[in-house]
């Protein structure tokens, strides 16, 4: 089904100068780019956004890592974009990551791991409204 994600290019990525080279690998994939921009995560956003992960030891981290420079969030559209997206990108920890994958082949840790994607509809859904109006998204 056309479905649509969540994807962020995490501050490792900008940093780094690759974010052209991290959104060719998505829209390699079939994805779609049909919302995007950059901001600087204020650590409200970052709380907010990772809040299903607030009890977990790497929180702080977390929070202080996506806080640390700039991200492009946008939202991409295709034929089973979740889990396209998440084939792309490769497990979370790019030691595990499969050849060829974003993280396998830019992150630098299992937290500066370069991008996030949704893990499901509902996740999707929730993280699209979190960041983007309706009139941002442009399909
Ligand atoms: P993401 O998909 O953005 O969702 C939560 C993030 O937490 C995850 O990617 C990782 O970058 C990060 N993360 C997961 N496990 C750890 C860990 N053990 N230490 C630091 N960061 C982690």
């Amino acid at each position: 089904a056309l479905e649509r994600t969540f994807s962020i290019v995490k501050p490792d990525a900008t940093k780094r100068n690759i974010t052209g080279k991290v959104i060719d690998r998505l829209e390699s994939a079939g994805l779609r780019v049909i919302a995007s921009k950059r901001i600087h995560m204020t650590k409200e956003q970052a709380e907010g956004f990772y809040a299903v992960h607030k009890e977990r030891p790497f929180f702080g981290e977390l929070v202080s890592f996506m806080t640390s420079g700039p991200v492009i969030v946008q939202v991409l559209e295709g034929e089973n974009a979740i889990a396209k997206n998440r084939e792309v990108m490769g497990a979370t920890n790019p030691a595990d990551a499969a050849p060829g994958t974003i993280r396998a082949d830019f992150a630098e840790s299992i937290e500066a791991n370069s991008v996030h994607g949704s893990d499901a509809p509902e996740t999707a859904a929730e993280e699209i409204k979190f960041f983007f109006s309706d009139d941002e998204i442009v399909g």
